[in-house]
């Protein structure tokens, strides 16, 4: 097989762009095109001012600076980037179907099936394709069957390698990968993408795999970190019925080194862009080979999670003397998790959703969020109508407008800065009682009752 010269990756989201960029940084001698349909999204990726980068990750603009135009290119000509590439990364979106049959379940591969048919029209010499995207195990027949169906006769060889990358930590995961799974058949084909990892990674932390393995490997690690998720916030709500604390039960059972500290954290529900659509996936796939109770099994991860969110939602109007309508509750934080502008999936909406059906007033503040953002996800719900929903939310700039006149804060990011504020101000603006509802148990207890504050916590 020919070296590795010229890499494409079509998608230039969440994953093509910060895996690309490290891939760059480490192989300076390949040249690397990462390639979209998102006009708006590739020109914020050239964009000479790199706060303007589409995707907010700590490090990652220091990666961009020194790779981009040396190595790494950003670019909208995917017939171009296609031809001209040795191997083809394809990093696009693979989101949960909203229509036909699976609706609400399987992965909607239309972006991966129309990639394969543009490579195929355009490809004139071998290439490998790498599946980076998360995809429905046995993918890789598909993919297969297309290109070697409407080629001219040319080689394609099938890689699997997903991304186990966490939004926030990126390019810290990308550098120091706990492994990378490559999954194929062609021996020479592995061994050019191992190459490539090897530039950085430990060899015994490359492994590979038949295809089906890594496929499905992707779908059971996201199933089994969600899992813990419910599974302790399961316990939570256990904790706040019997006086124990979910934080004292979750390290004590966490430091049997057998079951591990780690995703232990509860919270008001896990987010995401893929946790639970790859669980749904999961779910249905299980049920397509007739196995209900694998199906069941997994489908509960996502029912815990739901009810998580409903239940802080639910506590918030309780706890408020059963009623929020025309109240202004403030929310803290609209991200998915801290340390990323990604909203996808964030508990955030479900939670204001619920409080917006009550009439409630929502002020939001987010650190890296837009107002345009959070308007676009509550609009996405459908559950009204944007008017009502600009009617009703509220987006500032800064924390303490968002808190001036609360009748409660709800924390629904961890975002380390909310822990900073002068809270003993921020009372004092607040209406009494002054509620704090902490979905992500980030602040101090004792500080704020000591300040007067009724303070609520999942888990406690
Ligand atoms: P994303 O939506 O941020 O990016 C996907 C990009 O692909 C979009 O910009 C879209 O315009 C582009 N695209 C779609 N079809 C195209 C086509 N035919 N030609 C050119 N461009 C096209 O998605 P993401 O978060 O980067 O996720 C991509 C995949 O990686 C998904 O399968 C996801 O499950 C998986 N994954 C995501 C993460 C994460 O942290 N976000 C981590 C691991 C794996
Ligand atoms: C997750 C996985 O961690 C990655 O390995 C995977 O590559 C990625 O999904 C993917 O396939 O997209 P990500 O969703 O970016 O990464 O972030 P996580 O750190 O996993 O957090 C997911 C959600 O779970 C967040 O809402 C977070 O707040 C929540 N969470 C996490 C908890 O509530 N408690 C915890 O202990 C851990």
């Amino acid at each position: 097989m020919k070296q590795i010269k010229k890499i494409t990756c079509i998608g230039a989201g969440y994953v093509g762009g910060p895996t690309m960029s490290v891939i760059a940084q480490k192989n300076p001698d390949i040249q690397i095109t990462v390639v979209d349909v998102n006009k708006a999204r590739i020109a914020a990726w050239n964009d000479d001012d790199l706060s303007q980068l589409p995707i907010y990750e700590k490090g990652l603009d220091a990666v961009v600076a020194e790779t981009r135009g040396r190595n790494l290119f950003f670019d909208t000509d995917v017939d171009k980037a296609i031809d001209e590439a040795d191997m083809i990364f394809i990093s696009v979106n693979t989101p949960t179907k909203t229509y036909g049959k699976g609706k609400g379940q399987a992965a909607d591969l239309k972006f991966i099936e129309l990639c394969a048919r543009q490579i195929a029209a355009v490809a004139k010499d071998d290439k490998i394709v790498v599946e980076k995207s998360t995809l429905p195990v046995r993918t890789a027949d598909a993919l297969k069957s297309i290109l070697d169906n409407t080629s001219n006769g040319i080689n394609f060889h099938i890689l699997s390698n997903p991304e186990f990358l966490a939004e926030g930590t990126a390019i810290e995961d990308l550098y120091n990968p706990d492994r990378v799974l490559i999954g194929g058949e062609n021996i020479e084909a592995i061994e050019a993408l191992v190459q490539l990892y090897a530039q950085w990674v430990p060899r015994e932390r490359i492994i590979t795999t038949n295809l089906w393995s890594s496929e499905l490997s992707k779908l059971v690690a996201n199933a089994f970190l969600a899992q813990r998720v419910s599974s302790i916030n399961a316990v939570s709500e256990l904790c706040e019925v019997t006086g124990a604390n979910v934080e004292e039960v979750a390290k004590a059972v966490g430091m049997d080194s057998r079951i591990g500290s780690k995703f232990l954290k509860a919270s008001v529900g896990f987010g995401g862009s893929c946790f639970q659509k790859d669980i749904l996936n999961l779910v249905y796939i299980a049920r397509s080979y007739k196995l209900d109770a694998v199906a069941d099994y997994w489908e509960q991860v996502i029912i815990m999670n739901d009810h998580q969110k409903t239940r802080f939602a639910e506590k918030i109007v309780q706890t408020m003397y059963n009623t929020v309508n025309g109240k202004h509750i403030a929310f803290l934080g609209w991200a998915f998790k801290k340390d990323t502008n990604d909203t996808r999936e964030s508990a955030a909406i479900y939670v204001a959703d619920h409080l917006l059906d009550e009439e409630a007033q929502i002020v939001v503040y987010d650190p890296k969020v837009s107002p345009e953002q959070v308007y676009r996800d509550l609009d996405f719900l459908g559950t009204r109508t944007p008017e009502a929903n600009r009617r009703l939310v509220k987006v500032v700039d800064d924390p303490y407008t968002a808190l001036d006149g609360a009748h409660a804060a709800a924390v629904l990011t961890e975002w380390d800065v909310f822990k900073t504020y002068d809270w003993k101000q921020i009372k004092a603006g607040m209406k009494k009682p002054a509620f704090v509802f902490d979905g992500r148990k980030l602040l101090d207890r004792s500080q704020l009752e000591t300040l007067g504050f009724k303070y609520y916590a999942i888990g406690e």
